[in-house]
C-alpha cells in the first residue's frame, strides 16, 4: 500500500511537471555563455557542493564511513543524484531540501542556494558555465560584495562555530575579526600563494581574479561592513 502510494505520488509529481515550461540553457560546448537568467552550473551550483557537501571528511571521494563513498566535485559525480528538469526523484537535491543533508550542526545551505540548486534542474541539469558577469570588483563592502562570496564559496567550512582553522565568515564581526588579525595568511590564501599548500583557499581551486580583487580591496581596506 505504502509503495503503491509513493508510486503514485511520483507520477503525479513527474506528470505535473511535464506540464511546465522547461527553460533550456544555451548549450555549453561552444564555451561560455552570457549569464543571462541561466543558472551557471560552474559558478552558481558547483560551488555549493563543493563547499557545503565536499569538505574534508565528508564527501570528498575518501572513506569516511558512508555507506557508498561519494564525491561531490564533480559534474559526473553529482549528476549520480540528479535527474535533470525533475528535483523530486533528484537525491542530492531532496537531502538538501528537506534539511537532511549537510548533516547535524553542519552549515546548511540558505534558502535561496537550495532554490538556485532546484532552478538549475529546472533548466535541465547541465554543465554550463558563464561569463562571471555577477562579480564587480566595486563591491568591496562585507553586506555588498564580499559576503555573497563567503556563502558560496566558504561557509560550508567556515559557516558554524568553530569553523575549520577556528575561523568564521558568516557574520561581519567574526569575519572582520579573521580579516584583520589573520591578514597576512587570509590575502595569501585566497591568492593561492600560500607556503602550506593547506591553507590556499577556497581548497577546491582558486576563485576568479575579480573575486579575489574584491576581498583583498575589502581587507585592505579594513573590512567595512
Ligand atoms: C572545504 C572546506 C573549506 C572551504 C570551502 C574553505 N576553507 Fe578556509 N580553511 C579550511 C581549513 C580546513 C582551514 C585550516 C587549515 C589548517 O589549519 O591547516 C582553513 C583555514 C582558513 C583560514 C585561516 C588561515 C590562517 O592563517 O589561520 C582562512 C583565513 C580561510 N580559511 C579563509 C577561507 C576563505 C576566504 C574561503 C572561501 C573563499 C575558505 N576559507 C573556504 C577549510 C575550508
Amino acid at each position: 500500500m505504502r509503495k503503491a502510494l509513493i508510486m503514485i505520488t511520483i507520477t503525479v509529481a513527474v506528470l505535473y511537471s511535464c506540464t511546465h515550461d522547461r527553460v533550456v540553457p544555451y548549450k555549453t560546448s561552444s564555451g561560455p555563455i552570457a549569464k543571462g537568467d541561466t543558472v551557471c552550473f560552474q559558478s552558481d551550483v558547483l560551488p555549493l557542493f563543493q563547499t557545503y557537501c565536499a569538505s574534508t571528511g565528508c564527501h570528498d571521494g575518501k572513506n569516511n564511513g558512508e555507506d557508498r563513498i561519494l564525491n561531490l566535485t564533480t559534474y559526473s559525480n553529482i549528476m549520480q543524484g540528479i535527474v535533470p528538469f525533475n528535483t523530486g526523484p533528484s537525491r542530492y537535491y531532496s537531502v538538501i531540501q528537506d534539511g537532511s543533508m549537510p548533516p547535524g550542526n553542519s552549515p546548511k545551505l540558505t534558502p535561496a542556494q537550495t532554490a538556485t540548486i532546484a532552478k538549475w534542474i529546472d533548466q535541465g541539469a547541465l554543465n554550463t558555465s558563464c561569463a562571471t558577469a555577477t562579480c564587480d570588483t566595486t563591491k568591496t563592502t562585507y553586506s555588498n560584495g564580499v559576503s555573497q562570496i563567503f556563502s558560496t564559496y566558504c561557509n560550508g567550512c567556515h559557516g558554524v562555530a568553530p569553523g575549520s582553522g577556528n575561523v568564521i565568515l558568516s557574520d561581519y564581526a567574526s569575519a572582520k575579526s579573521a580579516g584583520t588579525s589573520l591578514k597576512a595568511s587570509f590575502l595569501a590564501g585566497i591568492n593561492y600563494t600560500s607556503a602550506l599548500p593547506a591553507m590556499n583557499m577556497p581548497p577546491s581551486g582558486p576563485l576568479s581574479s575579480c573575486q579575489v580583487k574584491q576581498i583583498t580591496k575589502w581587507i585592505n581596506n579594513g573590512c567595512p561592513q
